[in-house]
């Protein structure tokens, strides 16, 4: 639940809720967008990082609150939206990053990956949309950013599960997106390639696919926004990876082993369950 949301002083120009702010990505983003003057709402579990990023805002002169947040719980997602709503009366601007990197070979997959994968991957975004959408369709205005992966669009052989959640979140930000169409909210699917954060910490990955910024990440965001895009891929070379697997998927299959473009533990410390992340 949200745990500083005394009625500010003054109503700011734009209002942002963006999950997975406590870390990488969603860091980077709520920097962004606070730097771009919104006021910011950072959402994630682990309130002392959320703290620390809202003290730094703050300094920088953003309004700033935290919500402490499980995105797989639907009803914090609700506290949340209906906090941020509580001390602003608005929101503009909804970012569900929040998410888990499980990485597994696909043959030794279990139901319970798919079900932890979906569980914050899918569900904890779909979670967000269902809170945030009646609020911004009320206002006829406002702009959704769904967090997905460029796995969405090419899987990696250890990515099925984490793979298939961001894919039915990009299917399901595609159906949004046009059913939305001309009732004033934006919707936009981002699939980044490889990030350089904690989610990705463990793994080494070939010169070719190297990991980018977060903040690189942050500034597609909101060129997206501004520019009202559909579908963002970052970085944009991944677009190669895409074309020959549109041409022949045994082609795309052939660049990803060929490049070793799947990356490599550092060091799998419990066997063939590689899960990086928590
Ligand atoms: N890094 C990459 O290469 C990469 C590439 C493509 C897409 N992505 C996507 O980008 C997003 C951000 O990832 P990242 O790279 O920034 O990873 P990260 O540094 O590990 O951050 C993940 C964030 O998600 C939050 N989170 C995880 N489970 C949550 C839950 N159940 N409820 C609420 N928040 C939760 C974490 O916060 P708490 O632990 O504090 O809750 C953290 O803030 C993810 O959706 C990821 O799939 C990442």
């Amino acid at each position: 639940m949200p745990n500083d949301l005394d009625p500010p002083a003054a109503a700011p120009r734009a209002v942002a809720l963006v999950t997975g702010a406590s870390s990488g990505i969603g860091a980077a983003i709520a920097r962004a967008l606070a730097a771009d003057g919104c006021a910011v709402v950072l959402a994630a579990r682990r309130t002392d990082q959320l703290e620390h990023l809202a003290a730094e805002l703050r300094a920088r002169g953003a309004e700033v609150a935290v919500a402490a947040c499980d995105v797989t719980d639907a009803a914090a997602v609700d506290g949340a939206v209906r906090d941020t709503l509580a001390r602003w009366g608005r929101l503009d601007v909804v970012v569900a990053n929040a998410g888990s990197y499980l990485r597994r070979p696909a043959d030794r997959i279990t139901r319970a990956d798919f079900e932890s994968a979906f569980a914050v991957n899918f569900w904890g975004a779909f979670h967000v949309v269902q809170a945030a959408l009646p609020h911004l369709l009320a206002r006829g205005a406002g702009h959704l950013v769904l967090m997905t992966s460029f796995d969405a669009r090419k899987a990696l052989p250890h990515d099925g599960a984490y793979a298939a959640a961001k894919a039915a979140l990009a299917s399901y930000a595609g159906a949004l997106r046009q059913t939305l169409r001309g009732r004033g909210v934006h919707v936009c699917t981002l699939f980044p390639g490889r990030v350089d954060t904690p989610m990705c910490d463990g793994l080494e990955v070939p010169a070719i696919s190297a990991k980018i910024p977060a903040d690189r990440v942050a500034r597609a965001v909101l060129r997206a926004i501004r520019g009202r895009r559909a579908e963002v891929i970052v970085p944009w070379h991944c677009r190669l990876l895409l074309w020959a697997d549109t041409l022949s998927p045994r082609l795309g299959d052939w660049f990803v082993r060929v490049l070793g473009l799947d990356g490599r533990e550092r060091s799998p410390a419990d066997g063939d369950r590689t899960k990086l992340r928590p």
